[in-house]
């Protein structure tokens, strides 16, 4: 039993989250954090909306509302689509509560204390014309490191580079065009120098336990050789205010306190359950496990934004220092990287309307069919595509004519010979060895998802859902109507029930409602994949401006329900009656009705 923090990427606040986002973040960390407490591993996953920066404050300057309302209606709105995918968090919270501001302080000020974080003087861009500062993203220019045009004064996403806006070449404002003018000012930069050996040492030892994809790896390491140090502060008043500064018209970069998050949410639950100090267990104990969940645009910011704070907060960098409050802090086990989802061969952009909202998508079809496409065609390894045509034959013919199918033959010949599982007699060979051949499946399985190979685990239970059908074809139960063939029958149906059952424990990590559902075919309580909730809650620190409590909604849930990885067997007596079915098919139709929709938007 190990303790494992499951730590997701935390969803920009700045809209809806379409379905690129849940197949990075958010199907792998949920299937992964399921699979490891069925394992009896001590999971704390966390996450919240990541709600400072510049995009949230473009968003609301658009709708002329306040980054904070904006803000707190895109939170709602996330945590509701989550909540209804099933992405079983303990605390799914957001960057702006009064608990994070304090966590994220005592980063920075330890940090500081520390000597890894050094005011320099650098040139900020103003537009000419109207004299205001003018946000990194919103300056385009040209890549110093790729070349490629229409970098993004903060990223190139071409070359994955983080950029400042006075490294673009040919610098343009994205507002008017203008060419931006660069004036003096004093920033706080992250001495990532000072913290690149301690990182290379980091990462090394990570690369010889070989588990990391090859991709973020070597991605990583290549990074560390032109490091230089990174503005951690910016011109703009929306985000956490910066120790010693707080009276000027600067705030913490929003990735310096997005990362912090993990943390801070850590302490927020523990802080919530009523034990204020059992988050230690997950950073304080170096024999805790921490996995990061992402899409590969986030690489940088976890496997060397986020561990050069730790290492500068631990005092571990060529400064040396005492870590903070907070007492000696875990890096990082392994950084999980996807790769990305396009929509129908295209890049999502919700500008251009080459997006499928998760909330539209959950409207309309069950979120299982979702995550099961995610988990079977998502983009693990390599960029992956979502089409429709490729989602209504997956859900058809796998999910429906697969394994549905296998659940519904089963559920309903039980239920019309014997009313109830029936008592074996004897075993044949062709039983007991679909009974071996799946039972082995706990242990293939569970290494898969383990290591993070989610598609090839899935296909190994798809693999077994096939022997299954084969056995079904084979051993033929429905013809067996004889009452000299009644004991043949119990044997057969009984084995199918046991299979089943097995399958969908299997299952349900990938697939937690629908796992619930054939739970109760099998005369279960429907509660083997527990469900997150939302709870309406107050920060615990700060209040409104008028006083009154500050509400917000988190997710949290009991997961001690779902039972343990492996075997169980199967009750004989347990009654059973006719199932209805469980995966819905999908129309042909669906695909033009959707290009459509696509289309016209
Ligand atoms: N908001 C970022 C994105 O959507 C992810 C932040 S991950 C964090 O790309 F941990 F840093 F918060
Ligand atoms: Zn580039």
């Amino acid at each position: 039993m190990s303790r494992i923090l499951s730590a997701v990427a935390w969803p920009y606040a700045n809209g809806p989250r379409h379905i690129g986002h849940v197949a990075g973040f958010g199907v792998p960390s949920d299937v992964f954090s399921r699979y490891m407490r069925m394992a009896g591993h001590d999971v704390l996953m966390v996450s919240g909306t990541d709600e400072h920066g510049t995009p949230i404050l473009v968003a609301a300057d658009q709708e002329g509302i306040t980054a904070r309302e904006l803000a707190d209606r895109n939170n709602r709105m996330i945590v509701e689509d989550l909540v209804q995918l099933g992405l079983s968090y303990d605390l799914f919270t957001r960057t702006t509560t009064g608990n994070h501001y304090d966590v994220v302080r005592t980063m920075f000020e330890t940090v500081r204390d520390n000597g890894y974080m050094v005011v320099q003087t650098t040139r900020s861009a103003i537009s000419p014309s109207t004299g205001r500062t003018l946000p990194d993203r919103y300056i385009e220019g040209t890549c110093p490191l790729c070349g490629a045009e229409g970098a993004r004064g903060d990223q190139c996403d071409a070359c994955g580079n983080q950029l400042d806006p006075t490294d673009l070449i040919n610098p343009k404002s994205k507002i008017n065009g203008e060419t931006p003018e660069f004036v003096e000012t004093e920033h706080y930069f992250l001495d990532l120098p000072a913290l690149a050996d301690a990182l290379g040492v980091w990462l090394d030892e990570r690369e010889a336990r070989g588990n990391w994809r090859p991709n973020v790896i070597k991605f990583s390491q290549n990074i560390l050789k032109d490091i230089k140090p990174r503005a951690m502060t910016r011109d703009i008043d929306w985000g956490i205010p910066i120790p010693g500064w707080e009276n000027q018209p600067k705030r913490l970069y929003v990735w310096f306190d997005a990362v912090v998050g993990y943390l801070s949410a850590s302490i927020e639950w523990a802080r919530r359950t009523g034990d204020k100090e059992a988050w230690r267990q997950w950073w304080n104990d170096s024999s805790a496990q921490s996995y990061y969940f992402m899409g590969k645009d986030n690489i940088v910011f976890h496997s060397q934004i986020w561990p050069a704070e730790l290492l500068g907060y631990n005092g571990q960098g060529t400064r040396g220092g005492e870590p903070g409050a907070l007492g000696m802090l875990n890096l990082p086990t392994q950084v999980v990287s996807s790769e990305f989802l396009t929509m129908e061969g295209k890049k999502f952009a919700s500008s251009r309307g080459v997006v499928i909202y998760v909330r539209d998508m959950l409207s309309r079809y069950q979120p299982d069919a979702l995550r099961y496409f995610i988990s079977a065609a998502g983009p693990e390894n390599s960029d992956a595509d979502f089409t429709w045509e490729e989602f209504v034959r997956r859900t058809n013919s796998e999910l429906v004519a697969g394994w549905g199918n296998l659940v519904n033959r089963v559920g309903a010949m039980i239920a019309k010979n014997f009313g109830e599982i029936p008592e074996p007699t004897q075993l044949e060979d062709v039983d007991t060895k679909l009974l071996d051949d799946v039972k082995a499946g706990f242990a293939e399985v569970g290494n898969l998802i383990s290591h993070h190979r989610q598609k090839a685990a899935l296909a190994e239970i798809m693999r077994l859902v096939g022997e299954a059908n084969k056995y079904v074809a084979e051993t033929q139960p429905f013809k067996m109507k004889d009452p000299s063939l009644q004991g043949r029958l119990a044997t057969v149906l009984h084995t199918l029930a046991q299979v089943v059952a097995d399958l969908n424990l299997m299952f349900s990590p990938f697939l937690p409602h629908s796992a619930n559902a054939v739970d109760k075919i099998l005369g279960g309580e429907g509660t083997i994949a527990p469900m997150p909730q939302i709870m309406e809650v107050e920060d615990l620190d700060i209040t409104n401006d008028d006083g009154s409590p500050r509400a917000y909604p988190i997710i949290t849930g009991d997961y001690s329900s779902a039972p343990a990885w492996g075997r169980h067997e199967v009750k004989v007596g347990t009654p059973i009656e006719k199932p209805a079915g469980v995966f819905t098919k999908l129309d042909e139709s669906v695909i033009e009705e959707e290009l459509a929709r696509f289309d016209a938007k």
